[in-house]
């Protein structure tokens, strides 16, 4: 799925914010900044359709027209994504409820029900416009659905909702009783008779029931499903050839992405990493995932920011260098485009002081845009990178009903975060430039080595049969505590945790000990202690091996860590949270004994990915440190930097502070001549 062929660069542009002499000053500036795609008409419904049922397409026609003169291909939005005013006002009832009966009202963006039925067949109409007036417009080149689906309002309580919730309801559970039975409604009294007794889990006086909770959390992922999908059958029916996406948000809790990734053409998603934390890992690891929610196609990065946003408390800009260093760290895991948010730095509205691509002050010279010039030039060299692909070997298990579920309240610890538990394995794999996949639990594992489980606390039927095949088959599989703990309605597997897992793992667990926050205790191992905090498991072998034991409290000296021999492959068990020393050492181990290895020798904050087409292996080698490095290329081979074009053979590579290298790899040295042939 390529869009274009060369790599996608450009951004969200919002022409109707600006005169229209200020288009033609926009189209040249974005010719010379190399921009070849911008993301138009996201928010423009009321402009488009200026009062109900009247359409005014001649500035938008205007605008695609100059752009497209100009060599700009448009991503274009459906502008579903703020409901005009005078809709607002014919239909008051559109406006979101939250759990507490607030009404969220007209004046920033995203404030509708997406239950609400006149909303739907408005949308359906302004979409089915719009496509068919630029079906044949050359310049179109994409669909953006909406913005952000969900990103300020994921839930809405109103009666709309609440009886659309009781379908949902019955299509899942057929009968009163199996909801009964689900819900564990015999607890505290919550017994239902009938479905219209059942009710969004509005506020309540304690805690909720969280079985109910967590169908909500499904039931209002798939409403605004449903909303993208309708639009999406629309756009396939008038434009059967113009791929559809809609803009992702990485680690965005509300929607189950691997479920939406099945419906969109090619994954976007947007990136905001703060300058203050350094080294951008999560960004890393959210461009992991997202180029896993279609199997390893790549993806857009539709928006980050050229400097500084303007939502954080304190909005750090991103010194001289980072926004293309990061760009590069974000092809080197798959993007196949980047864009920003937005063309030009709005004059008024609550985002007028985020960054963008053209920034209050320009000349041309200016330090933001010249950036942005400057990387638009080089990646005009890159598109032999477009389609090219990442082979990993090792796996991470990500699932969004699992993240739901575990951070519903009334835990033994409430302050676990799926994401970060998550963040401290893939950290170790980030550090060594292991390529890693995301996996939902029930996807084929067999091109894998080694899978990851970090706290998956809930294992739906079937899941577990997966996991033991994929060990049965030699695969190594790591699950850390909290784990195999209740099954698709939060209801306890009983009998010893990690329920359906103990077998594989060969233990079980009988009690847990989670720590406060400033509790530190230590494991050890044949080969030294290690700090390890959060949480203890009391374990008992039930098969496994100890690799680790705790040093302190009162399960002083049971293990803390486990390895099981499970059919030709081995479960592992760590139920802790041990340091960074003693994960990253247990993981080297793992990958010794699988022969899994970066593409090159290790470099403190240098992060090297490779991508392959059939012809061609590419390394991407990223310098985070300020200073420069000098990593060892093999000697038996021949590179091509494609950036400046040369071509050399393998050895020493130094690469400046904040800098990159993007090399194009041929096995044999011999073919160093017919290379530089070639490319001239
Ligand atoms: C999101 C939205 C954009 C803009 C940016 C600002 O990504 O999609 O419209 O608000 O945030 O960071
Ligand atoms: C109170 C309530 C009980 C139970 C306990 C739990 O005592 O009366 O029903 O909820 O708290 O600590």
């Amino acid at each position: 799925m390529n869009i274009l062929s060369s790599i996608c660069y450009g951004g969200d542009y919002n022409p109707e914010q600006w005169p229209e002499k200020i288009w033609y000053e926009d189209a040249r500036l974005m010719q010379r900044a190399g921009v070849n795609l911008v993301s138009l008409g996201i928010f423009s419904w009321g402009k488009i359709e200026p009062s109900d049922g009247v359409f005014d397409f001649g500035w938008l026609d205007k605008v695609i027209d100059i752009l497209y003169d100009h060599g700009v291909y448009i991503n274009l939005g459906t502008a579903t994504a703020t409901t005009p005013a005078w809709f607002v006002k014919k239909y008051p009832d559109s406006l979101p409820i939250d759990e507490s009966g607030v009404i969220l009202s007209f004046g920033s963006r995203q404030h509708y029900c997406p239950n609400h039925p006149q909303l739907i067949m408005h949308m359906k109409r302004l979409v089915r416009a719009i496509a068919e007036r630029y079906k044949k417009h050359p310049a179109l080149k994409m669909w953006h659905v909406n913005n952000e689906y969900a990103c300020h309002v994921s839930r809405c309580f109103c009666e709309n909702c609440a009886v659309a919730f009781r379908k949902w309801l019955k299509e899942r559970y057929k009968t009163i009783d199996e909801l009964n039975e689900r819900w564990g409604t015999n607890f505290w009294g919550q017994r239902y008779n009938n479905w219209d007794e059942i009710n969004p889990p509005r506020k309540v006086p304690t805690f909720i029931n969280p079985s109910q909770e967590l169908d909500y959390y499904r039931f209002m992922n798939d409403s605004i499903l449903k909303l993208f999908l309708r639009e999406r059958e629309i756009l396939r029916e008038v434009t059967p050839d113009i791929p559809i996406s809609t803009n992702f948000m990485g680690p965005f809790k509300p929607l189950n992405y691997f479920q939406w990734a099945q419906y969109v053409d090619i994954v976007t998603w947007d990136s905001y990493p703060d300058p203050r934390e350094g080294l951008p890992i999560q960004h890393a690891m959210m461009n992991d995932l997202m180029r896993s929610l279609r199997k390893g196609q790549p993806f857009i990065l539709m928006e980050q920011v050229t400097s500084h946003v303007n939502w954080r408390d304190i909005n750090v800009p991103k010194p001289p260098g980072v926004m293309r260093l990061w760009s590069y760290a974000t092809i080197a895991r798959g993007a196949d485009g980047i864009m920003f948010f937005q063309w030009r730095q709005s004059r008024a509205g609550a985002e007028k002081f985020h960054g963008a691509m053209v920034p209050h002050f320009l000349n041309e010279n200016n330090r933001i845009y010249t950036e942005v010039t400057e990387l638009g030039k080089e990646l005009k060299k890159l598109g032999c990178l477009v389609g090219s692909r990442i082979k990993a070997e090792v796996a991470i298990i990500f699932d969004w009903e699992n993240w739901w579920a575990v951070e519903l309240g009334s835990k033994p610890h409430n302050k676990l975060k799926y994401i970060s538990i998550v963040e401290s394995y893939y950290k170790e794999l980030y550090k060594r430039n292991i390529a890693v996949d995301f996996v939902r639990p029930s996807d084929d594992l067999t091109k894998y080595k080694v899978v990851i489980a970090p706290m998956l606390y809930m294992v739906k039927e079937g899941e577990d049969e997966n996991l033991r095949q994929f060990v049965a088959n030699g695969g190594t599989l790591l699950v850390s505590f909290f784990s195999g703990i209740v099954d698709e309605n939060d209801r306890v597997y009983l009998g010893g945790y990690p329920g359906p897992l103990r077998d594989i793992l060969g233990i079980f667990v009988e009690e847990f000990v989670p720590y406060p926050e400033i509790k530190v205790n230590k494991i050890y191992s044949n080969d030294g202690e290690y700090d390890c905090t959060k949480w203890a498991d009391i374990i008992h072998l039930d098969g496994a091996e100890p690799l680790a034991a705790f040093k302190g409290d009162w399960y002083a000296g049971l293990p803390a860590v486990t390895r099981n021999c499970y059919g030709k492959g081995e479960g592992i068990y760590v139920g802790t949270h041990p340091n960074s020393n003693y994960l990253g050492r247990l993981l080297e181990q793992v990958f010794a004994k699988h022969h899994i290895n970066p593409a090159l020798e290790v470099v403190e904050n240098v992060e090297m990915q490779q991508r392959e087409t059939d012809e061609w292996k590419y390394l991407i080698i990223i310098n985070h440190n300020d200073y420069e490095v000098t990593v060892s290329l093999p000697k038996d081979k021949t590179y091509q930097n494609m950036i400046d074009g040369k071509c050399f053979r393998g050895g020493e590579l130094r690469i400046q502070g904040v800098d990159v290298a993007v090399l194009r790899e041929r096995d044999e040295a011999g073919k160093l001549e017919s290379l530089s042939k070639f490319f001239g």
